[in-house]
């Protein structure tokens, strides 16, 4: 891991961590401005390895450690990417140990890059970028987001550990990614159906379980496009993430995401919202009779999609029940036009701890397809996602 002079190298203390706990040997680089954010004595403790940090150090050099350190790594892992380092490696810069590492190399280069956004869309970064995707170099992130300079914020922030780790392991495992290439379109969360600019109709879902299934899809190779509503949860782990409130939004937001090789909706979309949305908050006033909500239908975007004209050739819908679940998730299959209904029980009946599924973190489901009916053992519901990724990717490599 070369470790660039930014401030996002803070974070690369965690992507060590994260690597580590993964069974990988990590040995770092520092450059002279990284120790300027972070010490060598943090990246030593954590990596536990010696920190190389000088292209002429004697006690490193005296068998031309550079090269060495190039070579027996499986992967090079710049994070942070600065502005400085793409630059360096874009025109074959080697004058100091991590430049020189790179230009030495003989195995794949990752690089996280992170930088104020100006300097992201500064055209001689694009230059460089393009240049090192052209030799072969490969990226992860950046994100858009709040940078750690107070007030500015847009593309730039360096990529989250887990998305790193998950990039290092897309490259390192070719072979465990049998959704390389293919294109998933995703919901999940609840919708927030407006009643004034103050109060809005939702229900308890809480998202864990349409964004496990999002990572345990990514983590098998998918590019995977995530159309979230309102949850207090982050953003999955190498997943292009998309917020929105309403179903409406939702629905938009996915129809643009067409076309795609799979659509899986998790969701709890609202089923219905006010016809009439106050445009300012609604008073409680003595004397003023209580208000009464009318509402209207929302649209159904599992059974839009599953009869779109650009309908993915996989579309799998989740149906959150409390009564008759297999029974119902059977009729919506057809109704819907899905190729698999994931049926979850979620009434406070179905053991599954206080707050039963919804907004728990264990899950019990059915698989209903034409094929017949798969009932998965309850299990957390990291594992219920990979069990599922796991099906959804048999399913498309058939
Ligand atoms: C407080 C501070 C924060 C910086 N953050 C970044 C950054 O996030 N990304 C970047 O490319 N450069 C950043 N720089 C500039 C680099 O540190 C500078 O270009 C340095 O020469 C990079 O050296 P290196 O590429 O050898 O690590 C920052 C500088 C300072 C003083």
């Amino acid at each position: 891991m070369i470790i660039g002079g930014g401030i996002a190298a803070y974070k690369c203390l965690d992507l060590i961590r994260r690597l580590r706990e993964r069974g990988y040997a990590v040995r770092c680089v520092m450059t002279e401005a990284a120790q300027q954010f972070i010490t060598p004595l943090s990246v030593g403790a954590l990596s536990a390895d010696h920190v190389f940090l000088d292209l002429f150090d004697r006690a490193d050099e005296h068998d031309v450690g550079h090269i060495r350190l190039s070579r027996e790594a499986d992967l090079i892992v710049v994070a942070p990417a600065t502005a400085d380092l793409m630059a360096k490696l874009a025109n074959g810069h080697a004058n100091d140990l991590a430049s020189a590492v790179l230009m030495a190399t003989d195995k794949p280069v990752l690089m996280a890059p992170a930088m104020n956004p100006r300097m992201w869309s500064h055209p001689a970064t694009r230059r460089n970028r393009v240049t090192l995707e052209a030799d072969g170099v490969r990226f992860v992130g950046p994100n858009k987001g709040e940078m750690a300079e107070s007030g500015e914020a847009g593309e730039g922030r360096m990529a989250e550990p887990l998305e790193i780790v998950a990039a290092i392991e897309a490259l390192l495992n070719p072979k465990d990614q049998p959704l390389a290439g293919k294109r998933i379109v995703m919901t999940s969360g609840p919708t927030h159906e407006p009643i004034d600019p103050v109060r809005y109709i939702a229900n308890r879902s809480s998202g864990k379980q349409g964004h496990a299934l999002a990572a345990a899809l990514a983590a098998l190779g998918a590019d995977v496009h995530l159309v979230s509503g309102p949850v207090t949860i982050p953003d999955p782990a190498g997943v292009t993430t998309y917020h929105v409130e309403t179903a409406r939004e939702m629905l938009a937001q996915v129809e643009g995401l067409l076309p795609a090789d799979a659509g899986i909706f998790v969701a709890a979309v609202a089923d219905w919202r006010t016809d009439n949305e106050a445009s300012q908050k609604m008073k409680k006033e003595k004397g003023k009779p209580v208000p009464s909500l009318s509402l209207v239908e929302n649209p159904d975007i599992l059974a839009t999609i599953g009869h779109h004209a650009q309908r993915p050739g996989l579309v799998v819908g989740f149906a959150a029940e409390t009564n008759d679940v297999i029974d119902n998730a059977k009729g919506k299959l057809v109704r819907k036009g899905a190729d698999m209904i994931v049926a979850n029980d979620v009434s406070h009946g179905s053991g599954i701890g206080p707050s039963g599924v919804m907004g728990g973190d264990r899950n019990r489901v059915h698989l209903v397809s034409a094929d017949g009916v798969e009932s998965l053992d309850e299990a957390s519901k990291d594992e219920i996602a990979r069990q599922l990724a796991a099906k959804i990717a048999e399913a498309l490599t058939r």
